[in-house]
């Protein structure tokens, strides 16, 4: 049988950039590599953790699946599914958290910046948040985890409790192990020193941003000193972000387009760039499946998912002595 492999994506607004070079194009390239057993859902969980509209919920939801599938993930490939739709894995939250010291959870970076970003909302989902995501991953027996560098901490976390629980319980969990993608953290456009997010939306490029705004955004990108295109992340952040965009949505080398632009200014650089990436967003545009298509594939991954959790919850309980659902 080939390793799962799984990973998750929330449904809270609009995806980027960043989402897609840290995250979703390296999906589509580990699916069709044909090695792993490919599990890809929708954290709607863990997006509750920040304010939401309930009304927008379903909409981002859908946003995502729909996302998935313009991006090249293939229901015929991959399970992909909605996290809620199988709450095993928050029964298993509560099971994680038994065996957690709360320091683990609060010097956590991803909660110390969202604790800032959002003083008024500081709850216990987002305390809890990593255990909830490790309880998304041990649950499906997955060894590999494409993510993001920004997730990486909480991965250290699911190995940890992977281990912790099969030294106090017997084997249970696989210790998953993280893949990063080439570009594993891009930085916001005006803001280098920050990675994109949609937190700050003048830095971010939308996956479903119009031609002119990608040009428009990319033509204000904060560049550096100098007129030099050269790859320097310390003294040439913001034109060195732009060149492992270019360089990761073209696949050239960094080296290669270095000659390219060589004795040429950041003008000529940037209009290219703001080509190649609308060029490589277009399957965002033009893609609109019914959200009807999109419940249909969502339900169909969800009954795959269920048969592995349910099966999962099982053996979690009998290792613990606790008694099986009958009926
Ligand atoms: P999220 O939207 O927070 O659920 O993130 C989804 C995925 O995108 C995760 O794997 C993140 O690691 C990745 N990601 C988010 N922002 C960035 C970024 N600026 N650069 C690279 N990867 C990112
Ligand atoms: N926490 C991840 C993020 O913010 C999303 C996520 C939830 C996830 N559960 C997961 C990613 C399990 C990988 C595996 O990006």
């Amino acid at each position: 049988m080939k390793p799962i492999l799984i990973s998750g994506i929330q449904p809270t607004g609009r995806l980027h950039l960043g989402n897609y070079l840290g995250a979703l194009k390296n999906f589509v390239e580990l699916q069709n590599s044909g090695k792993y057993q490919c599990y890809f859902f929708i954290a709607d969980y863990h997006s509750l953790t920040i304010d939401f509209s309930p009304k927008q919920k379903e909409k981002e939801i859908l946003a995502v699946a729909q996302s998935y599938l313009a991006a090249g993930i293939d229901p015929k490939k991959s399970v992909i599914f909605v996290q809620s739709q199988a709450p095993e894995s928050t029964e298993l939250t509560w099971i994680l958290s038994t065996i957690t010291p709360p320091g683990e959870l609060n010097r956590m970076t991803q909660f110390k910046d969202k604790a800032q970003n959002d003083p008024n909302n500081i709850n216990m989902g987002l305390v809890t948040y990593p255990l909830l995501m490790a309880a998304d991953i041990l649950l499906y027996d997955a060894k590999f985890v494409p993510v993001g560098d920004d997730q990486l901490q909480h991965l250290e976390l699911a190995r940890t409790l992977a281990r912790k629980f099969n030294n106090k319980f017997g084997k249970t969990f696989i210790e998953p192990q993280a893949i990063l993608a080439k570009t594993a953290r891009v930085m916001s456009l005006d803001n280098p020193q920050k990675k994109m997010s949609k937190t700050l939306p003048s830095g971010c490029l939308f996956l479903d941003d119009s031609e002119k705004e990608i040009m428009q955004k990319i033509k204000s990108a904060v560049t550096d000193s100098g007129s030099e295109i050269k790859y320097d992340e310390k003294n040439k952040p913001g034109l060195s972000n732009l060149l492992s965009i270019y360089s990761e949505l073209s696949e050239r080398p960094v080296m290669e387009l270095e000659k390219k632009y060589y004795g040429k200014g950041y003008g000529e650089f940037k209009t290219d760039l703001a080509k190649v990436v609308v060029n490589s967003l277009k399957s965002f545009h033009i893609l609109n499946h019914q959200p009807s298509i999109l419940n249909a594939i969502l339900n169909s991954g969800f009954k795959k998912a269920k048969k592995q959790v349910v099966a999962k919850m099982k053996e979690i309980k009998s290792k613990l002595g606790l008694p099986q659902v009958s009926g």
